[in-house]
């Protein structure tokens, strides 16, 4: 097992790379070997995290892409075979959410919610399946939430767009096994990025969360690296339209 956590020649692409646990997704596929090609809608942030991949030796390809646009998802794809050859890794990681009740809750926000969690997932991963049944293996990893199966006040359309994907990553991974591709789920808990921030950055409520987290303690990006590379690696080889829960013991209650 010495090695297979070593993705050298493998070119992982990473959505929402730019902050949180998208960039310490792409930063732990680089310290593990493999070119990253990342990507968000803000150049700064992902050319910020590409210059960190090369200071440290890596190889990495920034393209800003807005996933909710099919032309750029198909840019995204070109960009990074062009760049690197192949695709061996996907991970559906960007995201977004609103914090708004269903009596309040604007149709477009339902909308933005289901068209970045869930169509672009299904349209860029699909676009990815084609190059990596081609190369007859790939892996494709979601970051959902425990959220796809807790429902929580004020987030029902964010909640169901995550059980959505949750769903969809079993889809794909029912369609997709007999042609090479393991498609899995990693769920975070309550993590510090920016995402959370508003109810994280309020030290009262933060306490108040970390009493219902059985590990006392809020997650940091960092720690949803691991389950990620695992499924990535040959160690996962068996596992498809599973999903791994990165929450401190969240879901235990
Ligand atoms: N933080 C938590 O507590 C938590 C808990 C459970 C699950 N998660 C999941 O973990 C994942 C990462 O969350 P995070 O907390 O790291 O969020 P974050 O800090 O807000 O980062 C989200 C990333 O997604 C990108 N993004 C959003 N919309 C996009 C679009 N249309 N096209 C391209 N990129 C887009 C953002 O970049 P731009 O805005 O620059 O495009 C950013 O890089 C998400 O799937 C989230 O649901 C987070």
């Amino acid at each position: 097992m010495g090695s297979v956590f070593n993705f050298s020649g493998k070119t992982a692409v990473v959505t929402g790379a730019g902050r949180g646990i998208g960039r310490a997704i792409a930063l732990g596929f680089a310290e593990a070997g493999a070119n990253v090609v990342l990507c968000s809608r803000t150049k700064a942030e992902i050319d910020a995290v590409a210059d960190e991949v090369r200071k440290k030796g890596g190889k990495a390809l920034p393209v800003v892409t807005d996933l909710t646009v099919h032309e750029q998802l198909e840019n995204l794809v070109g960009a990074a075979v062009a760049e690197f050859g192949r695709i061996d890794i996907l991970v559906n990681n960007a995201a977004r959410s609103f914090l708004r009740g269903l009596l309040d809750l604007r149709e477009d926000g339902w909308d933005k919610c289901f068209n970045t969690n869930v169509k672009a997932v299904w349209l860029l991963s699909r676009l990815v399946a084609r190059k990596m049944i081609e190369q007859k293996s790939g892996r494709i990893i979601n970051i959902t939430t425990v959220g796809a199966d807790k429902a929580e006040a004020g987030m029902a359309a964010y909640g169901c767009s995550k059980a959505a994907l949750k769903h969809l990553t079993r889809c794909m991974a029912k369609e997709w096994a007999a042609l090479g591709i393991n498609v899995n789920a990693v769920a975070p808990g309550f993590t510090r990025t920016d995402f959370s921030k508003p109810i994280w950055s309020n030290p009262e409520v933060e306490a108040i969360i970390c009493k219902v987290i059985p590990k006392g303690k809020i997650g940091e990006p960092e720690d949803v690296v691991g389950a990620v590379l695992f499924l990535a690696s040959d160690a996962a080889a068996y596992i498809t339209g599973d999903t791994i829960y990165v929450d401190g013991g969240t879901m235990t209650s």
